[in-house]
């Protein structure tokens, strides 16, 4: 049987990703003008929303009710309010000028009220978990922002470096993205009262998941139509962030064109995007990256194989393949 589509899996969460938005409206509020224009901002922009319905969708997959339960909203809000303080401050490190089809916040208010919004949301996620009263939730989300905050500092080590090999990039990725994905599925799993080996199975399939999405993301950044991204391309390149197609193009390119490629790197040289594209193409990076991208989500589902047969579950196995083929 094909995996549920996209719009599938949206179709089944959307009664809990409604409660999840109203959610996240509501405790978006500050008496602070400023928190409001820039928090309203980014959030109002949309986004995928792909963290908080795999926490819902996890808890679904474990057997629970739990996708209805209001504490599962609001963790999931939660996740989603740590993902957007990471992007406002991600777009500031990286200098980006758009994000979901528009200016980023750093390019309309500047980097200082970014930063500071960023912590406007990452501190309201913190309340919101303590809410909730469970030391395991608070650990988890603990760890894991700390995780997040160590890869991004990481990568800032990588940056320029033309000797960052797949080795440290993954190290990276996993930091910075494949562990917000593996607390929201181990989150879904801990609130349906899941067993401890589903919860592990669940955190595994979510890490893979990460891992999946960023590959593809980073994919997307060389060969995506700008427009349906609502980013624009060769950001990566830009700021000197050697990803998984050009650290393939550098191992597998002639010794001239490697080096040439090494100096585009330690320039963060953007003008030099359609040679480097070309690059990529003539050794063949792309198709490299995403079959690591579809190992890394046929490993996820692979993780899903003890959990119970329903509709929660399928739409994980969906997720897996939408992280590899989206176009957004
Ligand atoms: C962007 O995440 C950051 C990455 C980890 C690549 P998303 O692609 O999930 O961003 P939104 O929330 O849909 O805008
Ligand atoms: C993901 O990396 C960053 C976070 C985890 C916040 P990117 O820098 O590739 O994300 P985009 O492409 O800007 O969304
Ligand atoms: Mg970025
Ligand atoms: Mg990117």
């Amino acid at each position: 049987m094909p995996s549920p589509s996209l719009s599938e899996i949206q179709a089944l969460a959307r009664e809990p990703m409604g409660a999840v938005d109203r959610l996240i409206r509501d405790r978006l509020a500050s008496d602070v003008v400023l928190i409001n224009q820039v928090a309203e901002y980014i959030v109002g922009a949309g986004g995928k929303r792909l963290r908080p319905m795999l926490l819902l969708l996890a808890a679904g997959a474990a057997g629970g009710p739990a996708a209805l339960d209001p504490r599962a909203h609001q963790l999931a809000a939660v996740v989603e309010f740590i993902h957007t303080a990471t992007l406002l401050h991600d777009d500031v490190v990286d200098e980006s000028d758009m994000r979901r089809g528009r200016r980023t916040a750093n390019s309309v208010w500047g980097n200082a009220a970014s930063v500071l919004v960023g912590d406007f949301l990452y501190s309201r996620s913190f309340q919101l978990m303590v809410e909730l009263q469970r030391m395991e939730v608070m650990q988890i989300l603990a760890d894991t922002t700390n995780r997040i905050a160590e890869g991004e500092v990481l990568q800032l080590l990588h940056i320029r470096n033309p000797d960052t090999d797949e080795a440290a990039y993954l190290r990276v990725i996993e930091r910075k993205t494949a562990v917000l994905f593996a607390a929201a599925t181990r989150l879904g799993g801990l609130l349906a009262d899941a067993s401890e080996a589903d919860c592990d199975a669940l955190e595994a399939f979510g890490l893979d998941l990460g891992y999946a999405f960023q590959i593809a993301d980073d994919v997307l950044d060389y060969a995506a139509d700008a427009d349906v991204l609502g980013k624009n391309l060769g950001d990566d390149l830009a700021e000197g962030k050697a990803t998984l197609p050009l650290i393939h193009a550098i191992a597998h390119s002639d010794a001239a064109t490697s080096a040439r490629l090494r100096d585009i790197v330690s320039a963060g040289d953007v003008d030099a995007l359609p040679e480097v594209v070309a690059a990529i193409r003539g050794t063949g990076g792309l198709d490299y990256s995403r079959a690591r991208a579809e190992a890394y989500a046929d490993r996820a589902e692979a993780s899903l194989k003890g959990l119970p047969a329903n509709p929660y579950t399928d739409a994980l196995r969906g997720l897996a393949r939408y992280a590899v083929n989206r176009d957004a």
